[in-house]
C-alpha cells in the first residue's frame, strides 16, 4: 500500500478545541486515516486562553519544537513571530500547533472582528511553512472551511518555485457555507499574499470585500462538502449563499462525502461520562440516564412521559424558531418534556430561558457548552430535535441514533442522508422526518414520535434500528482515500 502524506489544516480539533461538528469531523477522519497507515499531520492554532481539561491534557502530549518563523501577516504594522509545537495524540495523527501569542491569546476559538482574517491567514501560512521546515512533501493539503481557505491559493503560488510542493494537491472541505470569512477589502494587502486580487469579490452589485471561502473554492484542486445531498444543494441559489454560481462552474471538482462517527468515542456501552452504560442488546441503563438527566436539568420525575433533547449551537441555521413555536403546546399538554443545551445568539437564549421560566419541570434550558451534559442528553432523552433550516451533514442526529434517542429531523442535507421516516407496519426507518420548515411540519413530526412512543413494540423496533445503523468513519474514509489517490495519481488500493 502506498502511504499518503496528508496535511490537515483546521481551526478546530476534538477534544482540543471544539465549538461544533468541524472539530469532531477532522479528528475522526484524521484518526481513521492514521489507523489505515497514512502519515497524517494536523496543523491548528494553539489557543492559549482555552480552558484545559483532563480530556484535552490526555488527548495531546506536546513535545518537540518543530520550528519558528515570522508572520507574513501584518499585525499593527509588524510581523510577530510564531512557533510550531509538535505533539502526539492518542489516536495516531501528529498535531502541530501554531503558537502565536499576538494572534491566538483570546479565551475563545473565534474572536470575531477583522482580527479574525489575520489570525486564520496566519494559520495557512504557518501550515505550509511547517512542511518546508520539515522537508515534508504532502500529497494532499486538506483544508477545512474558510479558516483554511487561503492555503490552496498559497499552495498554487508556492508551486511556481518550491519543488517540495510540486506534487501536492489541495482539497477544500466546505463544512458550512454560511460562514465564508468575509472582511473589508482593505485587509487584503495585510494577509501576506504576493497577489491579493483573488481574495477580493468582483461582483458588480457587491461592495468589494475579502471572501476567504470564495477564494479557496476558486483555487482548490478538489472541493468536498459533508454529505451527498448537500453537495447538490450548494449548487442552488437557495442553499449556495451567493457561492452557487462559482460552485456550478466548478461542479466537476465537487463531491459530497458523508461524515462519519468515531464509535470508539461515541458508544453508550463504554462512554465514561454516562451514569450507566447500555447497548442495543441491553437497554436498561438508558432509563438510569433518563432519571439522571431529569435530575440534573430540573425536569420533574415522570413515568411514561418521553423526554425530547436538543444539543445545538443557537443559530438561525438550527431551526431554533421552529422549536420555540412548535414545542410549547406539547409541553403544556404534558405529552412530553424537553431539555435544550446550547450557546449562541442571545435572542434565542433569552426566548429559551423564558420558556423554561414559564414551564418549570416540563422544559429546561442549559445555556452552556458541556460535553458531559451533551452526552447525558443523547443518552437520557427518548427523542432528539434537529429541525435545521439547512444542515450540511449534522452529527448530533447520528450521535442520537447511536445512543437510542429517536431523531426528529427536517428533510435537508445530511439529515436526509442519515435518517429515514419510520414505517411502523414495515418496521423500517430510524426517525421522524418532516419536509417544510414551518411550525406545522415540526409539530407533525413530534406528534408522530409521541404516537410511536405509546406502542411499546414499535418503539423498541424504531430505537433498535437507529442504534444498529452504521455511520462509522470506517465506512466513510475510503471515499476520501479514493479522492486523494485520484488527485495524487496513485492507483486505488485495498484500504
Ligand atoms: P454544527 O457543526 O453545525 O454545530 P453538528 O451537528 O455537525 O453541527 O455538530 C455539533 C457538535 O457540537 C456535536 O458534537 C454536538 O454535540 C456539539 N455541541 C453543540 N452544542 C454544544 C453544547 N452546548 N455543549 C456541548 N456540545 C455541543
Ligand atoms: C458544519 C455543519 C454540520 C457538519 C459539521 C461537520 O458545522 O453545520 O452540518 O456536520 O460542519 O462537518
Amino acid at each position: 500500500m502506498t502511504s499518503l502524506r496528508i496535511l490537515m489544516i483546521t481551526a478546530e480539533y476534538a477534544p482540543l478545541a471544539k465549538t461544533g461538528g468541524l472539530a469532531d469531523m477532522v479528528a475522526g477522519l484524521s484518526a481513521q486515516l492514521a489507523a489505515c497507515g497514512h502519515d497524517v499531520r494536523v496543523v491548528m492554532p494553539r489557543y492559549r486562553g482555552l480552558e484545559r481539561t483532563a480530556d484535552t491534557e490526555a488527548a495531546l502530549k506536546l513535545g518537540t519544537h518543530a520550528g519558528s518563523g515570522s508572520s507574513p501577516v501584518a499585525l499593527d504594522g509588524t510581523h510577530p513571530p510564531f512557533d510550531l509545537l509538535c505533539g502526539s495524540t492518542d489516536t495516531g495523527p501528529t498535531i502541530y500547533q501554531v503558537d502565536a501569542p499576538a494572534f491566538f491569546s483570546g479565551s475563545t476559538i473565534y474572536g470575531g472582528g477583522d482580527a479574525e482574517a489575520l489570525r486564520f491567514a496566519l494559520l495557512s501560512h504557518a501550515a505550509l511553512k511547517l512542511c518546508q521546515l520539515l522537508g515534508w512533501a504532502p500529497h494532499i493539503v486538506h483544508c477545512h472551511d474558510w479558516h483554511a481557505s487561503l492555503a490552496p491559493l498559497l499552495l498554487n503560488a508556492h508551486q511556481l518555485h518550491e519543488p517540495l510542493f510540486r506534487d501536492a494537491n489541495s482539497v477544500l472541505t466546505i463544512h458550512n457555507i454560511g460562514y465564508q470569512g468575509v472582511f473589508p477589502a482593505a485587509l487584503a494587502d495585510k494577509l501576506g499574499l504576493a497577489d491579493p486580487a483573488p481574495l477580493l469579490t468582483t461582483g458588480k452589485s457587491e461592495v468589494a470585500s475579502v471572501n476567504f471561502l470564495r477564494a479557496g473554492i476558486a483555487a482548490a484542486d478538489a472541493l468536498t462538502t459533508v454529505s451527498p445531498t448537500h453537495a447538490s444543494e450548494v449548487l442552488t441559489p437557495e442553499y449556495g449563499k451567493g457561492l452557487d454560481g462559482l460552485l456550478r462552474q466548478r461542479r466537476n471538482r465537487l463531491v459530497g462525502i458523508l461524515n462519519g462517527v468515531d464509535y470508539t468515542r461515541w458508544d453508550p456501552a463504554s462512554d465514561h461520562r454516562l451514569p450507566r452504560n447500555y447497548s442495543a442488546g441491553d437497554i436498561a441503563g438508558k432509563l438510569v440516564c433518563r432519571s439522571e438527566l431529569r435530575k440534573r436539568s430540573g425536569l420533574a420525575a415522570a413515568g411514561h412521559v418521553p423526554v425530547l433533547g436538543m444539543v445545538s449551537r443557537l443559530a438561525a441555521q438550527k431551526g431554533i424558531e421552529l422549536v420555540l413555536d412548535a414545542l410549547p403546546p406539547f409541553l403544556r399538554s404534558g405529552a412530553c418534556q424537553a431539555v435544550v443545551l446550547g450557546e449562541g445568539d442571545p435572542p434565542y437564549a433569552e426566548a429559551l430561558q423564558q420558556l423554561a421560566v414559564e414551564l418549570p419541570g416540563q422544559f429546561a434550558f442549559i445555556p452552556a457548552h458541556s460535553e458531559t451534559i451533551a452526552r447525558l442528553i443523547f443518552a437520557g432523552s427518548d427523542a432528539f430535535l434537529v429541525p435545521s433550516l439547512y444542515e450540511p451533514c449534522g452529527l448530533t442526529q447520528m450521535y442520537a441514533l447511536r445512543y437510542g434517542s429517536v431523531p426528529i429531523v427536517r428533510d435537508t442535507g445530511g439529515l436526509h442522508d442519515t435518517v429515514s421516516h419510520f414505517e411502523p407496519h414495515a418496521g423500517t426507518g430510524t426517525g421522524s422526518v418532516f419536509r417544510d420548515a414551518d411550525t406545522g411540519g415540526l409539530s407533525w413530526a413530534i406528534s408522530e414520535v409521541l404516537g410511536w412512543y405509546q406502542q411499546a413494540s414499535a418503539w423498541q423496533r424504531l430505537r433498535h434500528n437507529g442504534m444498529t445503523a452504521d455511520f462509522s468513519w470506517a465506512h466513510q474514509t475510503p471515499h476520501y482515500l479514493t479522492l486523494y489517490r485520484r488527485l495524487a495519481g496513485i492507483a486505488a488500493q485495498a484500504s
